[in-house]
């Protein structure tokens, strides 16, 4: 099937090609025109050809209808001499487009300006939705600090597989990257560290070299307009009470001892906690608050993994807190953050998202829980009740190794804590062990990419792709025979070369 990937719901093949020339015409709906300007502004810019796009009745070789009934991601596609888009979101017409430019030649894909005079397009109906909602992929951008450009080039490498989610990690122990008013050394200080190791962390190596960079409320602004174009939502994480070393580098006050802290210099857990006080609280409202606001129309995730709890353990003023407020055990203490917080964003109309540790203290209800220790934690979550995002680490952490080889890129985690991307096809979003009528709860799944091991754009592309290829077939709902799909990734792959993915080889 012309290697479509992910692999629609329905298609058939016609006989034929229809043969596309400059300039091409393409009419819209009102509703549809953006999706119908940003296909003709792709097009344009891979080929130089010129793109004209109107509205209404106009006559055009590509026509983009508004219909009611195929939701909000669903599309019909009849390529011919006239092709026909049916959608009635433009996310679903934003797919349309995306499977008819994928029945072009690769070149139509292409990053870099390609002199071509005409491309055969394959003839073909289709008709398709995904069967997941939530078809989300994280990017680390505080333990390496990516630019706007390279985040805006990674939404279009995302949004070309029909995904819809990207999940920001914009603060960390080894740096904090937003601003936040009223809080400048957030930015001034937390933002830098001085120091990164270098090859495994274990090697105890030490590089010496500053590394830094935060975004702007403009930057911000920017990713945000730019993913939704393209029809994905920014999710903003500010990770919180653990994972917070740069936070407290910047205000110490914000931690439980006088230790001077610096922004972190190692990779792993940093026992440098949020403290408990009502003052630590504000400034969690005031910090979340304010990316919630440069997000109005986003869920936002508030952390909460791996909080280490050693330090409320041995501060008299947090085991006050416990007594005042009656708790047993100190993990309970990081159910204030997650109540507070939750209780902060949900007043003010957003969903929130939290890491799976969250389900170990209060946690209110409608939280959706990434589940990423293990599978079984998005069981455990969607019995109580919660909305879940599959997210587990054996499967779904692309900052494992690709695959066992000695020559592999250091990663964080040694084999056999290998995903190739064949393991990644065979990846079942709704666990088999949750119970039918439970399943309602898996919103969908969730790809990480943790930035300790990744500091360049190449290796990005190195660590997702094809992984991700083969995950956005899995949470389209398309999966299916592994051998299948091997021959259409490698079709794929040609768009990848166009596009100027460092993606790494099939096999070796
Ligand atoms: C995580 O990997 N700490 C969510």
């Amino acid at each position: 099937m012309s290697g479509l990937l992910p692999r629609p719901r329905l298609f058939s093949p016609l006989e034929g090609v229809v043969t596309w020339t400059s300039p091409l015409r393409v009419v819209a709906d009102a509703a549809l025109e953006g999706a119908a300007r940003r296909f003709g502004a792709d097009l344009a810019g891979a080929l130089g050809w010129e793109v004209v796009v109107d509205v209404g009745d106009a006559d055009g070789q590509i026509v983009v209808r508004q219909t009611g009934d195929l939701g909000d991601e669903g599309y019909r596609l009849q390529v011919d001499d006239v092709t026909i888009i049916e959608a009635t979101s433009a996310a679903g017409a934003s797919y349309a487009l995306t499977t008819l430019r994928q029945l072009a030649p690769a070149i139509a894909w292409s990053s870099a300006l390609a002199i071509v005079g005409s491309l055969d397009v394959a003839r073909a109906s289709c008709e398709d939705a995904p069967r997941f909602a939530w078809r989300g992929v994280h990017l680390d951008v505080a333990r390496h600090f990516f630019d706007v450009a390279t985040v805006m080039r990674f939404i279009d490498l995302i949004a070309a597989h029909r995904l819809n989610r990207l999940h920001l990690h914009l603060n960390d122990d080894q740096g904090w990257r937003v601003e936040v008013p009223g809080w400048p050394r957030l930015t001034k200080v937390g933002s830098t560290r001085r120091s990164s190791p270098v090859g495994h962390e274990r090697d105890g190596l030490d590089d010496g070299v500053f590394h830094g960079g935060f975004f702007t409320d403009d930057d911000l602004v920017s990713l945000r307009e730019y993913a939704a174009s393209r029809h994905v939502v920014i999710v903003p994480e500010i990770d919180l009470p653990g994972h917070a070393q740069a936070a407290i580098a910047a205000y110490p006050e914000l931690g439980n001892t006088d230790e001077t802290l610096e922004v972190w210099t190692r990779w792993g857990i940093s026992e440098h906690v949020l403290n408990v006080e009502e003052a630590t609280f504000a400034f969690a409202e005031a910090a979340v608050g304010h990316v919630a606001d440069l997000f109005p129309a986003s869920p936002v995730h508030i952390g909460g993994d791996e909080c280490p709890t050693v330090e409320w353990e041995n501060s008299p003023a947090a085991q006050r807190v416990m007594v005042e407020r009656g708790l047993t055990s100190t993990r309970e203490l990081q159910g204030l953050f997650t109540t507070r917080l939750g209780t902060l964003l949900r007043r003010r109309g957003h969903e929130v998202l939290a890491w799976d540790e969250v389900l170990d203290a209060d946690v209110p209800d409608g939280t959706v829980i990434v589940a990423w220790r293990e599978a079984a934690k998005g069981v455990e979550a969607a019995r109580r009740g919660y909305d879940v995002v599959m997210a587990p680490m054996q499967s779904l952490y692309f900052d494992w190794l690709n695959s066992g080889e000695l020559a592999e890129p250091v990663a964080i985690a040694p084999a056999p804590h290998v995903t190739t991307w064949e393991s990644v096809y065979g990846f079942e979003v709704v666990p088999a062990r949750l119970e039918a009528e439970l399943a309602h709860h898996v919103r969908g799944a969730q790809a990480q990419l943790w930035t300790e091991y990744i500091a360049t754009r190449e290796h990005l592309d190195y660590m997702a792709f094809p992984r991700l290829c083969a995950f956005s077939e899995v949470v389209w709902g398309t999966a299916g025979d592994l051998e299948e799909f091997r021959g259409r990734l490698r079709t794929h792959l040609a768009r990848l070369d166009a596009m100027g993915i460092a993606y790494r080889a099939l096999e070796g």
